[in-house]
């Protein structure tokens, strides 16, 4: 085991470990955020920017810092390390840059993007961006695609983050999709708009840190902060089959899977489960489901709920145990 500081948190790691992953075993705000980075996906990170550190010792041995800021997602941490994140003066900077970067193109249309309430992109903008553009140039634009019969991309709000097509490379049998040109003119594509539908195609939406890739199926039904959040499982051949169902009353208005609290997937879900059981009758109903993540949906009643609640999903209430 080795020992690394960040922000003047102490922790034990294994040798291997990245910056990024040591700073989620302390947890809370000593976490950097991370928009393309994603554990369960093979390759990922690198891209962004947004997990920028400073390295003020790069180790027990050497304590000299590192000459410029580093991607904590892919930099592994050295015995003795002392890392800075949100105590830097110097990272808060670079952090405000990075996010006018990935905002240059991007149209921050929140009010009717369906990734509001549960976007990096929109909590980095809130946390760090600027209030006014710095530029005059008009954003790139491109016409909205529909990527086979259930899923929509919008290229207006990608980020180039490659989680999605890390998804359809390493969890479908066939890749249909990637990325095409380079720099300001890349752009996520099908070969020929050939439709991507393969059992787990629909994960994409889910690791898609923003609003670049929309569910056909629940599209402008509504703000996720009007839906109530439920745990719920089924059998299923494909997929461990458990969900997070997103409920109005006894309606179930969409199906994600189940994020932690970096917003990352538990486990991947098929696209059985996520498309084609929106019936209340399909699944087992567990009950709330807590959104660990700091966001407008965790601020809702569900965080108050006591234990011993009896929980009547179907008619959307609670009633206190005695
Ligand atoms: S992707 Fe995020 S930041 Fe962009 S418009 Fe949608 S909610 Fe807003
Ligand atoms: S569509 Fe979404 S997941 Fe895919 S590269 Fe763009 S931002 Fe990333
Ligand atoms: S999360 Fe580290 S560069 Fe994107």
């Amino acid at each position: 085991m080795i020992k690394v500081t960040i922000d003047n948190i102490l922790v034990e790691v294994e040798e291997g470990t990245t910056i990024l992953q040591a700073a989620r075993m302390i947890g809370g705000k000593v976490v950097p955020p991370a928009m393309c980075y994603y554990t369960k996906l093979e390759g990922s990170g690198g891209k962004c920017r947004s997990c920028l550190v400073k390295v003020a010792k790069a180790s027990a041995k050497d304590p000299r810092p590192f000459p410029k800021l580093v991607a904590s997602c892919s930099t592994p941490v050295q015995d003795g390390m002392v890392v800075e994140n949100n105590i830097s003066a110097e990272v808060c900077e670079a952090r405000k840059g990075v996010v006018e970067f990935l905002l240059l193109n991007h149209p921050l249309d929140c009010p009717v993007c369906d990734q509001a309430g549960e976007c990096d992109l929109q909590d980095l903008s809130f946390g760090y961006g600027l209030e006014e553009t710095n530029t005059l140039e008009s954003r790139r634009e491109y016409p909205v695609v529909d990527i086979g019969p259930l899923i929509k991309l919008h290229m207006n709000r990608c980020i180039h983050c490659y989680r999605c097509v890390l998804v359809a490379e390493q969890l479908t049998k066939k890749r249909a999709h990637g990325m095409l040109y380079r720099a300001d003119s890349m752009e996520i594509s099908t070969f020929i708009q050939t439709s991507i539908n393969n059992d787990f195609s629909g994960n994409m939406i889910d690791v898609c840190p923003v609003g670049a890739l929309t569910d056909r199926t629940f599209r402008f039904r509504s703000r996720v902060w009007f839906l109530k959040p439920m745990n719920a499982h089924r059998e299923c051949s494909k997929c461990n089959g458990k969900v997070t169902a997103w409920m109005f009353g006894n309606e179930i208005y969409r199906i994600t899977g189940c994020k932690d609290e970096f917003g990352e997937l538990e486990e991947f879900i098929c696209n059985e489960c996520r498309f084609d059981k929106k019936d209340v009758n399909d699944w087992i109903i567990d009950g709330p489901r807590k959104i660990r993540r700091q966001s407008v949906i965790s601020g809702n009643q569900y965080e108050n709920i006591k234990k011993g609640s009896i929980i009547h999903p179907i008619e959307g209430t609670t009633e206190l145990q005695e």
